[in-house]
């Protein structure tokens, strides 16, 4: 199983680091323009601060099927271990076949639809990354769409993975890890949820309290 914080925030993909296995990191246009870093320098920031070699999916930002696949060589070339982001849309469809044959491992983004998937998959994405949430929030049934996803995948033997993408709470992530699917990616605040819960901190303050008044700050052995 594969967990990636999506985010080009340094900071926080060092704190999770020390405390979550993770596998990489995923970033979108978007979540890079609004870290005012460009892509080289959140790459090698990265690189300093996960565990091993950890996996990274960048996306590309051209519109042509020529174009993204230019776009997805200079990307594949980097020193890392790189997956190139290309939309499922018509034109990323065609660029997506083209990359496949050139060896260059990819995920299909922006999939809102059980078609987009199924047709990303056949025409070899590595992985597919359904919008949960997005879809949610336009009365649609995201953990539905990766669920049908992962049905197609197991009925017609396609090898694509689903990183299941955009969440805003925990529980719609819960929701799709139930549903056996290879990878996710969560924005820092969602990956925080997973370890609150408002009951955990008192529980554990009281067992200090409690060891405290009866044999002080120390674990004792007497
Ligand atoms: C993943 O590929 C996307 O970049 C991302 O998860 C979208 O998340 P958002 O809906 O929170 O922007």
């Amino acid at each position: 199983f594969e967990l990636y914080l999506d985010t080009a925030d340094v900071n926080e993909v060092k704190r999770f680091n020390c405390c979550l296995p993770l596998h990489g990191i995923t970033t979108n246009p978007t979540i890079l323009a609004k870290s005012h870093q460009g892509l080289n320098e959140t790459l090698r920031a990265m690189a300093e601060v996960i565990d091993g070699e950890p996996r990274f999916h960048a996306q590309v930002v051209s519109t042509t099927v020529d174009t993204m696949v230019a776009e997805a060589k200079q990307l594949a070339a980097l020193p890392y271990d790189m997956v190139v982001k290309v939309p499922a849309t018509e034109t990323g469809l065609a660029a997506i076949k083209q990359m496949k044959q050139a060896g260059i491992t990819v995920l299909a983004t922006a999939i809102y639809t059980v078609q987009q998937g199924l047709l990303a998959a056949l025409c070899g994405a590595d992985y597919l990354a359904p919008y949960v949430n997005r879809i949610d929030a336009l009365n649609g049934d995201g953990v539905g769409v990766v669920a049908d996803i992962q049905t197609l995948l197991n009925q017609h033997n396609l090898k694509a993975k689903i990183l299941a993408a955009s969440f805003k709470n925990s529980q719609q992530a819960m929701n799709v890890l139930r549903l056996g699917i290879g990878a996710i990616t969560l924005p820092v605040d969602v990956a925080a949820q997973l370890f609150q819960h408002p009951a955990v901190q008192p529980a554990v303050d009281q067992f200090s309290a409690d060891w405290q008044q009866s044999f002080g700050s120390k674990l004792s052995f007497e």
